[in-house]
């Protein structure tokens, strides 16, 4: 877990802007058409040749992804909203709200996917969680959930992590599942990737307005950023193993991972942060497994997953800034008693 991090409070908050200025109405027009997107080839229009056609060999895996993708997307749909909680003022609340949304509604997708490939409850599911060939993935997602502050929370999982799979994860799904004749995986990954591009220039909008307030604080992003390769470096490289494994790669894992970090590279220079050595995002990632037969073996020390534990952030309430998004609340109650209901 490592020692606790300093935080960073922004000085002047105007210097946020939502680059999407996403309203309400805006939000609802959007996100009908990623629905209308995904019920092209998912529910009652779905086409049964997809997976009926699927090589079996490539449909070992699909399950894997589907609930990889499941528990990233669901745990991004807590940490999201646990961010719009302990949120220091109304616009950056407003951009986690949206986006928790929005990851809500990818788990859904992937949700269907599972179902749609034989999968009956999270029961199942949680085996392939708890397994072996998962752990390091399950253990970066846990991790983030487990923050306590929200700067910190769109800092790790946008800027960090969505930023690097701007380029690299998201898209490379596509075209992956695409080649593998899994068109519904495929139409999956290509609505959430419309979506993860608005999360990623949200995290570089908060990053820009972070490092103009006080120029001190890249030496803070360096520290989060630093505590984010050494938590979820294994992860991603257990993630990125299962692409070499499918019958038909679209590119390695290794390339995956260039691309990755090449573009997060290009992204955190522009603002002054240096990337740590990068040998320790791949300490541990070496020797962890990466099979089927791994997705198959429970892992003896496995925890259950954090919605199966009890609340998560439990304790987020007696959070400083909680208490000054309480006293924000306050002030705009007073603000909407005199305007329009
Ligand atoms: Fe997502
Ligand atoms: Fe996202």
């Amino acid at each position: 877990m490592g020692a606790r991090l300093d935080t960073i409070t922004l000085k002047d908050p105007t210097r946020f802007e939502d680059p999407f200025k996403m309203n309400y109405n805006k939000y609802v027009k959007t996100q009908y058409e990623r629905v209308r997107l995904h019920e092209t080839v998912s529910g009652p229009h779905k086409d049964p040749r997809n997976d009926r056609d699927l090589d079996p060999e490539y449909r070992k895996y699909a399950i894997p992804m589907a609930a990889i993708s499941h528990y990233g997307e669901y745990s991004a749909s807590v940490y999201c909203q646990k961010a719009a909680h302990l949120s220091p003022f109304r616009a950056f609340r407003e951009a986690c709200l949206f986006q928790a949304m929005d990851e809500l509604r990818h788990s859904q997708m992937d949700w269907g996917r599972l179902k749609d490939l034989g999968v009956k409850d999270s029961y199942e599911v949680g085996k392939i969680w708890r397994s072996e060939g998962y752990c390091a993935v399950k253990d970066a997602f846990d991790w983030i959930v487990g923050l306590e502050d929200a700067f910190q929370i769109i800092f790790t999982a946008n800027f960090v992590i969505e930023g690097a799979g701007a380029v690299s994860y998201f898209p490379n799904m596509v075209k992956l599942a695409e080649q593998n004749g899994d068109h519904i995986f495929s139409v999956i990954n290509w609505t959430r990737f419309q979506d993860e591009v608005r999360h990623v220039a949200f995290a570089r909008a908060m990053v820009k307005a972070i490092v103009e307030d006080d120029e001190r604080n890249v030496k803070i992003l360096e520290q989060w950023q630093e505590a984010a390769f050494e938590n979820l470096g294994p992860g991603i490289g257990q993630v990125m193993g299962y692409q070499d494994l499918v019958p038909e790669p679209y590119l390695t894992s290794g390339e995956w991972m260039v691309a990755a970090l090449s573009h997060y590279a290009e992204h955190s220079m522009k603002h002054g942060l240096e990337l740590p050595d990068l040998d320790a995002l791949y300490e541990g990632a070496a020797d962890l497994p990466v099979s089927y037969e791994a997705l198959m073996t429970e892992r003896s020390d496995a925890s259950l997953s954090w919605w199966e534990d009890g609340t998560p952030g439990a304790g987020a309430l007696d959070q400083p800034s909680h208490k000054g998004a309480m006293r924000e609340s306050e002030a705009l109650e007073g603000v909407n008693h005199g305007g329009e209901h």
